[in-house]
């Protein structure tokens, strides 16, 4: 490596704010947490200090994927004045999860006295390079307060009707109560790139007309069949097959994020990604 190139690396690697992003959508099962997760996974194995909290209450399942369990959550801390970082799980040196528990979007559940020990504790926080929250679907009014705090809320959509209209109920609850968050869109499931814009564009189209509100196309995933094992398996399927479609897609979502280069793919793993999924293939 140049020394120039080096020094920009390091420069990068180094970087002081940190990022929040909220990984939310319109309905339910579209891949949030696996979005979180992964993007989490890709991110700390570029020596970035991440902290995933999941807040998603009826079905927490980023301990699940990550093979991890955490025994207490961040809201039972604040009610017990216990450091939040107790209820940090390490499942890396750079990587971090931890869980919201009941309530703990809803702000209002919260006591004055709450608030002020959270505020306190909080800034454990900023000793990360990115802090991923992973929601539950359909945002709320109280969530909203939440959410609106990150720098960037990241809409998961897949290319259904269904799930794009879903996704525009979001960005117009989105409107109402944080007009100025940056919405980033990734089109999860998706069977190509080009499908992947199509998407994007019928979505924000509809934003554009109806509330003036451009969207950021942040990126898409492929359905990839990859993903069903790995969540068998228990592990992020970035970890679970680095070679795959959906992972070299992953890596040019992160890219963006780091500005570090995503690397060429080569010939051998694209032929053994297609002789994986060869039996998958719709015929
Ligand atoms: N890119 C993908 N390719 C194939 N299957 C996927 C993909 N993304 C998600 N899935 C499937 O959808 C399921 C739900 O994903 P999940 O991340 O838990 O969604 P959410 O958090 O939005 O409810 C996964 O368990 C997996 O079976
Ligand atoms: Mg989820």
């Amino acid at each position: 490596m140049r020394d120039d190139q080096a020094r920009v690396l390091r420069s990068k690697v180094s970087v002081k704010e940190t990022k929040t992003i909220a990984i939310v959508s319109g309905k339910g099962g579209v891949g949030k947490t696996n979005v979180a997760v992964n993007l989490g996974v890709a991110l700390s194995l570029q020596e970035k200090r991440v902290l995933i909290i999941d807040l998603d209450i009826g079905m927490a399942n980023v301990g699940v994927l990550l093979g991890k369990s955490s025994k207490t959550s961040l809201m039972d801390c604040v009610k017990r004045r216990e450091s939040l970082a107790d209820a940090v799980v390490e499942v890396s040196p750079t990587l971090h999860f931890i869980h919201g528990g009941s309530g703990f979007t809803e702000l209002t559940n919260l006591t004055d006295p709450d608030v002020a020990f959270m505020m306190k504790e909080f800034r454990f926080f900023y000793e990360y390079d990115f802090v991923i929250l992973d929601l539950g679907a359909g945002a709320t009014h109280q969530t909203f307060d939440f959410i609106s705090s990150a720098d960037e809320a990241w809409l998961v959509v897949t290319p259904e009707p269904t799930s794009i209209m879903d996704g525009y109920a979001f960005v117009k609850l989105s409107h109402h109560h944080a007009t100025e968050l940056p919405i980033g869109v990734i089109v999860n499931r998706a069977m190509n790139g080009e499908e992947a814009l199509e998407t994007f564009d019928r979505l924000e189209l509809v934003s554009k007309q109806f509330l003036n509100k451009p969207l950021r196309f942040a990126g898409f995933l492929p359905d990839d069949p990859t993903v069903i094992r790995a969540v068998k398996a228990q592990k992020p399927f970035y970890l679970f097959d680095r070679t795959s479609d959906v992972s070299w897609r992953l890596d040019h979502i992160t890219t963006a994020l780091t500005g570090l280069r995503v690397q060429e793919r080569k010939f051998l793993d694209r032929l053994v990604n297609r002789l994986k999924n060869r039996n998958n293939r719709v015929r």
